[in-house]
């Protein structure tokens, strides 16, 4: 079966089922290697692992609501072949869902004691950005990941320099990312209004400092 053969009730329940495996973590299975798996695990200091931690819980929270807003966008988007595009791009934000998680317990913390409410809020978003019309919900993604670039650059500087595996996680990430906006871009996304950039950077840094500590 395709997308395109799936109901409004097919994509609802497909939407609650990777609500639910996004948060309990265990969304489905990505095909790519953990790009931390080919560094060396060194010693950090308490200080640095702690760091590390609440940087990577930050990431993690950023992944859980991307993954939300494409779900989001794929419920209410109007052209097929765009809602393909944002449901292949909910998919490859897996891996970095992942890659976060398995990194935050190795630094011996937790994800986001918040990820539902991530989750939950960050669905609407997605939903009525999909009800504006694709070129606005494709110019949606652009924006948003180009704001997560700008967001793991600051965490790349905050980063302890020598945790190696968190750094090379979230330089991969950054390169997905800007191919993510690339696709969305090519595709006809359109410039967002910039109040509307503006809010979205606002909701982002609300989650971050709190994700930080939560
Ligand atoms: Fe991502
Ligand atoms: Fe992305």
């Amino acid at each position: 079966m395709t997308a395109l053969q799936y109901s409004l009730v097919d994509r609802l329940i497909m939407t609650v089922d990777n609500g639910l495996r996004t948060v309990c973590g265990k969304p489905p299975i990505s095909e790519r290697p953990d790009p931390a798996d080919s560094c060396e695990e060194v010693e950090l200091s308490d200080a640095e692992q702690r760091l590390a931690a609440a940087l990577m819980r930050v990431n993690h929270a950023g992944e859980v609501s991307a993954q939300a807003l494409y779900q989001g966008q794929a419920l209410t988007a109007k052209l097929p072949n765009v809602r393909d595009k944002m449901e292949r791009a909910a998919l490859e934000e897996n891996d970095h869902l992942l890659w976060c998680e398995r990194r935050i317990s190795e630094l011996g913390s937790h994800t986001s004691l918040l990820s539902p409410w991530w989750y939950s809020g960050s669905l609407v978003i997605g939903a009525l950005a999909g009800l504006a019309g694709d070129q606005w919900s494709l110019g949606f993604i652009v924006e948003t990941e180009r704001q997560v670039i700008r967001h793991l650059d600051e965490h790349l500087a905050r980063l302890p320099e020598k945790d190696a595996k968190s750094r090379t996680i979230l330089e991969q990430m950054k390169e997905d990312e800007g191919h993510h906006a690339t696709i969305a871009l090519q595709a006809g996304g359109a410039p967002l209004p910039e109040p509307v950039k503006k809010l979205m950077a606002l909701s982002s840094k609300v989650m971050t400092r709190t994700a930080y500590w939560l």
